[in-house]
Parts: structure tokens; sequence; C-alpha cells
């Protein structure tokens, strides 16, 4: 009964599918929960005012320079009246307009003052889904944390063939259903989760270390993900160039000998995210002053193996993470290295990562992530921004989690 009572604003679009607006409202209300429309101008010339009102028992909103409306609920509180306001259709015009910012009428205004969640469902013809325009602002959307679901593939209304064709009501029930599922377990189960990040230093002496080219971009955004979701968490970071996310516990450690310390201390939590490129070796002794450059003999240093954090969280017996996931950083064979590694830690996913690529991996802001799990199937998320990858990433975590037998 996750959905009962949940708040539901739909933006009704200008498109072709605006009717099955109406049956999506009807879904809602005989799942017993609260919707609120709002019409744009185009939208109109499509269903009526009329008809929605009939089905939401309720207003449907029009117009932003009404003063009325304004009086019944202005336009800020209506999008702070919403769990997740859902546009649909929406058109390859309203992505256009959502990809600038523009505030032009009451649902673009609604959109940008929202502190919500919003689910965008396109419906279009295949040519202007396909169109560079489009492809682009959906990539401007993604990166603003616009949710999507569809479009699928399929029949057009004009005849056409591919995909642009709008997810089925039904379908955007069953997504909304999973969303809240997902929001109220973690909740209900105070959820917990801790992501290492960054690099670690091993110091020879005061100042000389070896390290590695870890920016932490990737797990800083991961740990903003989970915060997102309501999910409490610790964020232990290398030392790195970004500004402590607002909201996250961080923890700032130099050595690996320190990370794992504080990883100890968060324990216990439900999901361990390792992104952190730990230093695989260490000198066995740190040099309590500067070694003289003369003296400065490499061969002389003695390196020992560092305790490696991933093994150590998937082989805690007493308090192993429900899920424990490893980043991969390799340059050759990655896919084969990283189900080895994978089967070695016996952690539950590998995000295999090919950092020998100069636009993607270490540094910077983009990343190709396969997702490889304990029975060897793999699902690539394919370059996209670091923060899109969170998210997707947060997702599989959390539904790996709902999952698991023991959990639930
Ligand atoms: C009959 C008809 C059907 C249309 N269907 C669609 C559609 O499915 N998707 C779309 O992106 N635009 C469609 N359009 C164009 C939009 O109506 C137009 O771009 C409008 O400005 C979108 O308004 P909105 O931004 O309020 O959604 C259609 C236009 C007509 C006349």
């Amino acid at each position: 009964m996750t959905l009962k009572n949940k708040k539901i604003l739909i933006i009704v679009g200008g498109g072709i599918s605006a009717y099955k607006s109406l049956d999506l409202i009807r879904l809602l209300k005989k799942n017993d929960m609260e919707v609120k429309t709002i019409l744009t101008k185009s939208g109109k010339e499509f269903v009526t005012p009329l008809s929605i009102s009939t089905l939401t028992k309720s207003k449907t909103f029009e117009n932003l320079f009404d003063s009325q409306s304004e009086v019944e609920i202005d336009h800020i509180a209506l999008s702070r009246w919403a769990d997740i306001i859902v546009v649909m259709p929406t058109t390859a015009n309203f992505m256009s307009k959502l990809s600038i910012g523009r505030a032009e009428d009451l649902a673009t205004t609604v959109l940008l003052a929202a502190d919500k969640d919003i689910l965008l469902v396109p419906a279009m013809n295949v040519r202007m889904w396909l169109h560079k325009a489009t492809q682009s602002n959906l990539k401007i959307l993604q990166d603003f944390g616009y949710l999507f679901v569809g479009p699928e593939k399929g029949e057009m209304a004009c005849g056409e063939y591919g995909e642009g064709k709008m997810s089925s009501p039904r379908q955007i029930l069953s997504y909304l259903k999973n969303y809240f599922d997902k929001r109220d377990i973690v909740k209900k189960k105070k959820l917990k989760a801790l992501v290492t990040a960054g690099p670690t230093r091993e110091y020879i002496d005061p100042i000389r270390y070896i390290s590695n080219e870890s920016s932490g971009k990737q797990g800083y955004e991961i740990a903003i993900a989970l915060n997102k979701l309501g999910i409490k968490t610790t964020l232990i970071t290398g030392p790195s160039k970004l500004a402590s996310p607002k909201g996250i516990k961080v923890k700032k450690i130099i050595t690996a000998d320190e990370m794992l310390n504080e990883v100890k201390k968060t324990l216990p939590v439900n999901l361990a995210v390792c992104t952190a490129a730990v230093t695989d070796f260490k000198p066995a002794e740190k040099n309590k002053d500067k070694i003289k450059k003369d003296e400065l003999n490499f061969q002389s240093i003695n390196f020992v193996k560092n305790i490696d954090i991933l093994n150590f969280l998937s082989k805690n017996n007493r308090n192993r993470p429900q899920i424990v996931a490893g980043f991969s950083a390799e340059t050759k064979n990655v896919i084969k290295n990283s189900k080895e590694k994978m089967k070695n830690k016996n952690c539950d996913l590998i995000f295999a990562n090919d950092v020998s690529k100069k636009d993607i991996g270490f540094n910077s802001d983009f990343n190709k992530v396969s997702i490889i799990d304990q029975r060897g199937s793999i699902n690539t998320i394919q370059k996209n921004k670091k923060s899109f990858i969170a998210n997707k990433i947060v997702q599989i975590l959390l539904d790996k989690l709902l999952d698991d037998r023991n959990f639930n």
C-alpha cells in the first residue's frame, strides 16, 4: 500500500498522447493517491480542464497570473504540496524549455521552483526524439537530475515506427510504485551507507609520498545520490580538491590505514561503496626527517602491502554490510580483470572502470562503467556525467538490497 495518500502533481503537456494522462489519473485515484494537475496552453488543445477535474475531483490549474488560483494555492505551494511531479506527455518543446530553465508559464515556473523529484515522460515523433537538439536537451536534463521513464519503441500516432512512443499509464504507475517503495524502505529501515573516495597518500618522509591520480569525483557523486534518497551517508575521503557535500558526514583521511580505521568506526552500515583508489603499497617506515637527495635510494625503501579495504568489508563476518560494492580501475582487459577481482574479494558488485582513457575515469567529469554482479552478468552505463552514473549506481544498489532475502 505504498501508493496510498501519496501526492502527485501531473503537468499535462501539448502532445497527442495527452489523452492518456486521463488514464493515469484514473489509475492513481484507484490507488488512493491524491492528484492535482496543471494543464499547459497547448495541452488544453488536446484535453479539457473539465475531463481532468472530473477525474481528479479538484481544480485544474492553468494560468500563472490567476489571482483566484494564487489565493487557493500559490504556484510555489503547489510544488511543495506534491511528493513527486510528473510531466506527461513531455513534448520536445517542453524539454527544450526546461533545459534552459524558462519560467514563462505556470508549468515551467512550478518546475523551476520545485524542491521535489520531477519525472519526465517524453512522447514525440521518432525524428523529433532523435534530433540532436532533443538528445542534447536530454543530456542537460539528466544532468539537472530530472528522472525519465521511456520513451519506448513502437508505432506512433503519426504512423511512423521508432523510439519516441510514450510509456503507458501502467508503466508510469509501476515506476511510481517502485519509486515510493524505495523511499519508504529507506525511511522505515533507517538505511546507512559508507562511501570511500579519492586517493590515499603513503609517505616516505614528511614531504614525499606515493599516491595516484584519483580525484574523488565519482565517490562524492555517489555519496550525494545516496544522501538525496534519505540514506544516512558517511563519506570517507582521501585528499581531494572537492568541497564537502552538504548533509553528508565527511571524514577526511590521508593514508590507507587511516581510511581503514574510519571504515571500521563507521560500521555497521547497509551499503558500502568503495570508490577510493587506495594506494596498494606503503613504505614499511616513514622517515621522521626529510631524506637528503643524495641519500634517497628507492631500492632501499622497503614497501609493504596495504590492507585491502574492499576485501576487509566483504569478508567481515561480524559486521558485513548487506551490499558491498567496489570500483575496479583498469587500463587493459577491464572486464576480465574486474571479474577476477570480484571473485577474489567476494563483493556483491564491481563497477569496472577503464582509466586508460583521458575523457573518462580519473579526474574527468565523465565516466563509463560496466556493472558486474556475482553471476557474471554485465550491465554497462554508457559515457555520461559522473552525477548521472552515480544516480544509476545508487538505484542498482538499492534494487539489489531490496532483493536481498536476508534484508526483508
Ligand atoms: C496534432 C498535434 C500533435 C502533436 N503531438 C506532439 C507530440 O506528441 N510530441 C511533441 O513533442 N509535440 C507534439 N506536437 C507539437 C506541440 O504541440 C508543440 O510543440 C507545443 O508547443 C508543445 O507545447 P508544450 O510545451 O506545452 O508541451 C503536436 C502538435 C499537433 C498539432
